[in-house]
C-alpha cells in the first residue's frame, strides 16, 4: 500500500477509535493516514468488549459496517443481576425504549479494516510510531506535527495538520502532550477479571451479571453456540492456575439462584486470559494540534460496558469538529473536543465504578463496603427508578 508523507489527520493506531475515525473522515471527504503498531491477524484476533450501546450500532450503520453486524450479532432489549441468589432483571426496553447489540469487538474491528482496505487505505499496519513532534502551534498552513514511524526496518516521517491518538492507554500519543498540561485521575481494583471464551451455548436469552461471597462473575457470549465469562480474581492471577473445571464450578457457584432455577450450561473453554482492572482519564483531551481519543485518554473498568463505546462516541464528536473546521475555517468545535468528550466520559466513570463497586467483593475487604453494595442491589431490586437509571447508563446516553 502507498501512503503518503503528508496527510490531513494522522491516525495513531487502528482499534475501534481509530477505524472509525478514519471512516466517519471519508464521508467528510477528509484524507487521512492509520498507522497501526501490530501485523493485522494481531490487530483482528484480540478477544475484548462484546456490547455495543444503541448510539454505537447506528453509527456502524450509517458507514455500512452493518451487514454482519445485523445478521449475526444478538439484540438484547435486557439483563440480569443474580445478587446472593436472586434474580433482578433490567428490562431496558421497557425502561428506556432502547436495547443494546452483542456483537464482538473483534468482529467490529474486522468489518472496519475490511471496507476501510476496500476503499483503498491509507491503513498501514506493522507500522509502529516512535514519536510524534511538533505539537504544538495553530493548525492550518502555519505548520504540521511530525509523526516519526518504523515500517518493513525503514524509519518514515508523516506531516499531518493533525494527529489524532487513538493507540490506546500504553501508546506514545499521550506522551507527546506535555506533562505539565495534563492532569490524570485513576484507580486501581484489588481485583482482575479472569475471561473464557467456551463452545457452550449462552446459559440464559441474557447477560447475568452476579455478585455471590465468593466475588463477581459474568456471563455472556458471542454467538448461539458460543458463551464469554468472566470471574473475578486476585490481581496477579496466573490464568494456567485456573483448571477448566474449576472455572466452571465457580461460575456455577457464583451464578446460582436460590430457587435452584438456573442451569449453567458447560462446554469445552478454547481460551483464557486475566485483565486487570482501571479507571483513568487525562484531561484535557487536546494540546495544540494532538487530540487523544478512546483508551489513550481514558480507561474504565469493563463492568459496565462502556470502553469500546466511549472510544466510539469519542471520534464521533472529534469527527464532527474537524468537519466543522475543514468546511467552515471555524476551530469552535476542535476548541470544545475535550470538554464535549470529557462530559461523557465522566459519566461513564461513574456509571462504571458504580457497577464495579456494587458487584465485587473484596475478600478480606472492609465488612463496611460489602454492606454498601448489598443495599445498593436492593434498592435496584426494589426500585424502577434507580433500575431505569441502570438502562439509560447501560444502554447509552444521547450524544
Ligand atoms: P485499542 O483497541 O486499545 O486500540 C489501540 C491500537 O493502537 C491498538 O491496535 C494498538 O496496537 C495500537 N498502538 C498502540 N501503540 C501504538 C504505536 N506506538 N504505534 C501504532 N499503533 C499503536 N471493554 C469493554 O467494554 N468490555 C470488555 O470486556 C473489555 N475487555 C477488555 C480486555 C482487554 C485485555 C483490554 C485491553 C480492554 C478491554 N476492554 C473492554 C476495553 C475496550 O476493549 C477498549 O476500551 C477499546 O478497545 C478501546 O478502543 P481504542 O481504539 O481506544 O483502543
Ligand atoms: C462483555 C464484557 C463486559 O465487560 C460486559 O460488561 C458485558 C459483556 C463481553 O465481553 O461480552
Amino acid at each position: 500500500m502507498s501512503v503518503p508523507d503528508r496527510t490531513t489527520v494522522a491516525i495513531v493506531g487502528s482499534g475501534p477509535a481509530g477505524l472509525l475515525l478514519s471512516h466517519l473522515l471519508v464521508r467528510q471527504g477528509i484524507d487521512s493516514v492509520v498507522l497501526e503498531s501490530r501485523p493485522r491477524e494481531r490487530v483482528e484476533s484480540r478477544q475484548r468488549a462484546g456490547i455495543l450501546e444503541h448510539g454505537t450500532v447506528d453509527v456502524l450503520r450509517e458507514i455500512g459496517a452493518d451487514a454482519r453486524m445485523d445478521t449475526q450479532g444478538m439484540p438484547h432489549d435486557g439483563f440480569a443481576f443474580h445478587a446472593h441468589g436472586e434474580e433482578i432483571r433490567v428490562d431496558m426496553a421497557a425502561l428506556t425504549g432502547r436495547g443494546v447489540m452483542i456483537w464482538a469487538q473483534t468482529e467490529v474491528v474486522r468489518d472496519l479494516i475490511a471496507l476501510r482496505l476496500e476503499q483503498g487505505g491509507p491503513l498501514l499496519f506493522s507500522a509502529e510510531v516512535s514519536a510524534v513532534e511538533k505539537v504544538d502551534g495553530p493548525l492550518g498552513d502555519d505548520g504540521q506535527a511530525v509523526v516519526r514511524y518504523t515500517h518493513d526496518g525503514v524509519e518514515h516521517e508523516l506531516h499531518a495538520d493533525v494527529v489524532v491518538g487513538c493507540d490506546g492507554f500504553h501508546g506514545v500519543t499521550r506522551r507527546a502532550i506535555p506533562g505539565e498540561s495534563v492532569r490524570t485521575f485513576e484507580r486501581v481494583y484489588p481485583y482482575s477479571w479472569l475471561g473464557i471464551l467456551a463452545d457452550a451455548p449462552p446459559s440464559s436469552e441474557e447477560l447475568v451479571y452476579a455478585r455471590h461471597d465468593r466475588g463477581f462473575a459474568l456471563l455472556s457470549m458471542r454467538s448461539p453456540s458460543v458463551t464469554r465469562a468472566y470471574l473475578q480474581v486476585p490481581n496477579d492471577t496466573d490464568p494456567s492456575s485456573w483448571s477448566h473445571e474449576a472455572i466452571w464450578d465457580e461460575l456455577e457457584a457464583r451464578t446460582a439462584l436460590a430457587d435452584g432455577s438456573f442451569t449453567l450450561s458447560r462446554g469445552p473453554i478454547t481460551d483464557v486470559s486475566v485483565t486487570p482492572m482501571r479507571s483513568y482519564v487525562a484531561e484535557p483531551m487536546r494540546s495544540g494540534r494532538v487530540f487523544l481519543a478512546g483508551d489513550a485518554a481514558h480507561i474504565v473498568p469493563p463492568t459496565g460496558a462502556k470502553g469500546l463505546n466511549l472510544a466510539v462516541a469519542d471520534v464521533q464528536v472529534l469527527a464532527e469538529a474537524l468537519a466543522s473546521w475543514r468546511g467552515t475555517g471555524s476551530q469552535e468545535l476542535l476548541d470544545a473536543y475535550s470538554d464535549t468528550a470529557l462530559a461523557r466520559v465522566w459519566r461513564a466513570e461513574h456509571f462504571s465504578w458504580t457497577m464495579t463497586t456494587m458487584l465485587h467483593r473484596v475478600p478480606d475487604g472492609d465488612p463496611f463496603d460489602d454492606r454498601l453494595a448489598r443495599s445498593h442491589l436492593r434498592q435496584v431490586a426494589s426500585s424502577q427508578a434507580y433500575r431505569t437509571a441502570i438502562a439509560e447508563n447501560y444502554r447509552g446516553l444521547p450524544l
